[in-house]
């Protein structure tokens, strides 16, 4: 099939592209073979997919049910989950996560990474989530991150718990260290989740130091385990929002080895503008991590979603576009290429944090894999907050629920 006069991730000139069984194989100026199937896009705006790099599918569309979170505060959210969690059972989790997921795909996502609680003795939302991840492969490609959210060394059988998630098929080894209960177990629990990651060849994806608290500083261990056990890019350090409050002489030092360990960073703006700064009075701190920095340090920032419509975030439709839209003025990245390239933040950098770029972009010999947006390039389409038309995943059209 000849796809005609597209606008190719905000190219100058409109370009034709062909797919045959399921992968692209020309681009460029093309004419049709004889009777083959054309469609002229008008000058609309392609994209790869979008991809969403980090969230939590097990509590999401759980606002208000039972209670409301007055406060807005993170604490609260706790609460209000501890009174959900005691209707949570499989069917519960699979219906929500299955809206969510078609939420996802209507604006065009077609990855995403999730992090399930595996603090949990009976590993509930994990096995609901390994089964789901291969029943909604058609729609959505789902990582599953075993995410320790009560602690690895601060919880009963943690170190067990996590070993087990990931001898389940977790896809990658989740921490937290800035929730353990002291420095020792912070680091500890990075080097368990680490050398676990290593001897099961999986990725790593810590929520690392998300909290204002500029003396957490997992992100150091992180990155020194990702350089000396030579995973690099396999490893992602997820919010790492106290990196907002350290003292710059420190950044300063840690930037050359967040440079050699090549890790991934995930920033979730939406979450943190939100979440963070509860204790200051004024000034109130931003909360999110040195996207800007990091960027023009060569590092790799993807952004996520982290909560849709739970108790922690009373927001959220899984339309990516409003996470770029928070992130780019929270980060004070308004400036015209800044804005022009944003899309990149949801696709080519998730995709790395993902670690899947050698089977996503719209190349010769990759997988069909695209959005069609109703404006002229990223720019319009986040101003204009434009629709995703179509999504196409390996050359099929995907039916949008
Ligand atoms: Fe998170």
């Amino acid at each position: 099939m000849l796809f005609r006069n597209a606008c190719l991730e905000n190219s100058s000139s409109l370009q034709d592209f062909r797919v045959e069984d399921g992968k692209f194989t020309e681009i460029g100026n093309l004419s049709p073979f004889e009777g083959e199937d054309i469609k002229d896009l008008g000058g609309k705006l392609v994209l790869p997919p979008f991809i969403e790099s980090h969230v939590h599918l097990d509590t999401c569309l759980t606002a208000g049910d039972p209670v409301w979170n007055m406060s807005g505060t993170l604490f609260e959210g706790i609460e209000c989950w501890s009174k959900r969690k005691e209707r949570l059972n499989e069917n519960d989790i699979r219906e929500r996560v299955k809206k969510a997921v078609h939420m996802y795909a209507s604006h065009g996502v077609q990855f995403i990474r999730t992090h399930v609680d595996v603090t949990d003795p009976a590993l509930m939302a994990m096995k609901t989530m390994t089964e789901l991840r291969e029943e909604l492969r058609d729609v959505m490609e789902i990582q599953i991150v075993a995410f320790p959210q009560e602690g690895i060394l601060s919880f009963p059988n943690g170190k067990e718990l996590l070993t087990e998630a990931v001898k389940m098929g977790a896809d990658a080894v989740g921490a937290i260290p800035h929730f353990e209960f002291t420095r020792e177990y912070s680091v500890e629990s990075l080097n368990f989740a680490m050398e676990l990651a290593a001897r099961y060849d999986k990725l790593v994806d810590v929520h690392c130091d998300e909290i204002d608290d500029g003396s957490s500083r997992g992100l150091e261990t992180l990155a020194a385990r990702a350089l000396e056990l030579e995973m690099f890019d396999k490893v992602t350090a997820s919010h790492t929002t106290a990196m907002h409050s350290y003292n710059n002489a420190y950044v300063f030092k840690l930037m050359r080895l967040l440079k050699m360990s090549r890790i991934n960073f995930v920033a979730n703006p939406l979450v943190n503008i939100h979440l963070q700064g509860r204790t200051d009075t004024y000034p109130k701190r931003r909360g999110v991590t040195r996207v800007k920095e990091l960027m023009e340090a060569g590092i790799n920032v993807s952004f996520g979603h982290d909560d849709i419509f739970d108790p922690w975030y009373p927001l959220g439709n899984g339309n990516l576009r409003d996470v770029v839209f928070m992130g780019l003025h929270v980060c004070q990245m308004m400036g015209y290429e800044d804005i022009m390239n944003s899309y990149r933040f949801i696709t080519h950098n998730a995709a790395k944090t993902l670690h899947i770029t050698g089977r996503y972009g719209i190349e010769k010999g990759k997988p069909a894999s695209f959005v069609v947006m109703d404006a002229k390039d990223y720019y319009e389409a986040l101003n204009k907050n434009a629709v995703v038309s179509e999504s196409y995943k390996d050359g099929e059209k995907i039916k949008i629920q």
